[in-house]
């Protein structure tokens, strides 16, 4: 079983779209695929079909790392067809409820560590470098980094390589960047041109070669419960992630 976090602290750069549409493409290819939603804002697991405002806090991943649930008790299967642990907005109260706990770091690495007949776990991280994304970053075996490029998005990630490093060095020794993912790319901005001679500069071969582009395919078909191969397998969209996930399984051997 591969853990795999999708994170970056900056929000609406496609880590949820990312993560439901790699996890949709690797079930295709047969891989048995868990979602981990540890974002409050819940947008992988209403993507999915869950209905998440029907949810106590431990039918959640709050559970996991509050009262210690066994996660296959509380795993939801899907319109979607990929297994997820939801959450909801009861998460948000996290950083304050599990910052006194004991081991506070190791929580999910915890429950997780239960998880039995999945291939490949992919975490969906909430917008932030909080103790949720440092649970994240101490039970996974690899990190994702979805960026937009622009300006403030290269410092964001170096921040984020930083953290990634002292994860390695105090919590998770077996931790890797696994990649750098561009998406929301829009090729003839001229922004977008200056800044990814930066990243490519600064990050080199850590960036995947697929490049995801705007489409607007890729918005609406969480709105239909959909991955972007069901709902428009003609896309950019569904071509792009298509190729990603083609590096991803080179990459990962999976
Ligand atoms: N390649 C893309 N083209 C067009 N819209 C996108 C693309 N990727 C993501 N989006 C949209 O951008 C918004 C932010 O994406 P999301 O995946 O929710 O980001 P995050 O999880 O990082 O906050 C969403 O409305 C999503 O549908
Ligand atoms: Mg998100």
């Amino acid at each position: 079983m591969k853990i795999i976090a999708i994170a970056n602290q900056k929000g609406g750069v496609a880590k949820t779209t990312t993560t439901l549409n790699i996890g949709a493409g690797l079930e295709k290819s047969g891989k048995k695929v868990l979602f981990v939603d540890l974002d409050p804002q819940a947008s992988l697991s209403d993507a999915v079909g869950v209905v998440i405002e029907d949810l106590e806090e431990n039918e959640t991943v709050y559970g996991i790392l509050k009262d210690n649930i066994d996660p296959m008790s509380i795993i939801q299967e899907t319109e979607m067809g990929i297994d997820i642990i939801p959450s909801n907005i009861n998460l948000s109260a996290a950083d304050l409820t599990l910052g006194g706990m004991m081991a506070r770091e190791r929580l999910l690495l915890d429950g997780l560590s239960q998880l039995k007949g999945y291939d490949i776990v992919l975490i969906d991280c909430p917008p932030a470098l909080s103790l949720l994304t440092i649970n994240a970053f101490t039970a996974a075996d690899t990190v994702y980094i979805p960026v937009q490029p622009e300006m403030m998005g290269v410092k964001g990630v170096k921040l984020l390589l930083r953290t990634i490093e002292n994860m390695k060095r105090h919590l998770n020794p077996k931790l890797t960047v696994g990649g750098v993912i561009i998406t929301l790319y829009e090729p003839t901005l001229k922004v977008v041109k200056s800044c990814m001679k930066i990243l490519e500069e600064q990050f080199g071969d850590t960036i995947f070669k697929t490049r995801i582009r705007k489409n607007a395919a890729l918005k609406e078909a969480p709105i239909f419960r959909q991955s972007i191969f069901d709902y428009e397998i003609n896309s950019n969209g569904a071509q792009d992630y298509g190729q990603l996930i083609a590096e991803i399984i080179e990459r990962e051997q999976l």
